[in-house]
């Protein structure tokens, strides 16, 4: 109303960025497939989420030890920047597709461990305080989620997922058990989860 009785154009209604955003990757995913459209957009990866992964991240500090942690399918850093600025130098980011966005924005080398590379063991021998993977391990194929989560708990006590989606759910894989939830609402009312999983 304000709009028109100032004489501007009312134009179609808005559709917010994010919304286009994440139809867009959703559409790329079905167009091209996972792994080619991140080959082609890995190294100008942002998360139109970002400010949900830092509350949730925040918000269970006391509750998950970031004092020496994988950002696993680490994107450009999400993960590893939110826990930059609460103080925590000690990370490592893993992605074989955004090393350079990750690089871009920690100034720091990035690994380039891929889900198969995982499972086949490539990680042994690496120890962390948690392994935390962001808005990722739903792109696991479902009969390589239980060898690529016994190969990041051969890493790690503590495996932290955040997630838009309610799957994956690793309770349901032998020998996982979820030790707590969390979630924050996102403006429409969705939810955005963590969820953090030890060994039974
Ligand atoms: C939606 S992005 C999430 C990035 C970041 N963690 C975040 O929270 O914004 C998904 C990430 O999974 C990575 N990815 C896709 N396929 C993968 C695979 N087969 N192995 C490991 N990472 C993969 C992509 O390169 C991308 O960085």
């Amino acid at each position: 109303m304000e709009k028109e009785r100032r004489g501007e154009q009312l134009g179609p209604p808005e559709v917010p960025k994010k919304r286009v955003q994440l139809k867009a990757i959703r559409n790329s995913y079905a167009d091209m497939g996972v792994e080619a459209f991140y080959k082609s957009q890995g190294s100008v990866y942002t998360n139109p989420h970002f400010p949900y992964i830092s509350t949730l991240l925040r918000n269970n500090e006391s509750r998950i030890d970031y004092s020496n942690i994988l950002d696993f399918c680490c994107g450009s850093g999400e993960v590893s920047q939110v826990l930059l600025e609460l103080g925590y130098e000690y990370s490592e980011g893993s992605d074989p597709f955004t090393q350079k966005a990750y690089v871009a924005a920690m100034n720091k080398a990035c690994l380039g461990y891929s889900f198969q590379d995982v499972i086949k063991g490539k990680m042994d021998g690496r120890r962390y305080s948690s392994i935390i993977c962001s808005f990722a391990m739903h792109l696991c194929p479902e009969k390589k989620l239980y060898p690529l989560i016994q190969q990041l708990f051969n890493c790690t006590d503590q495996l932290v997922l955040l997630t838009p989606h309610k799957r994956p759910k690793l309770d349901v894989v032998d020998g996982v058990v979820l030790e707590f939830e969390d979630f924050t609402l996102t403006e429409r009312g969705k939810k955005v989860r963590l969820r953090s999983y030890r060994r039974s």
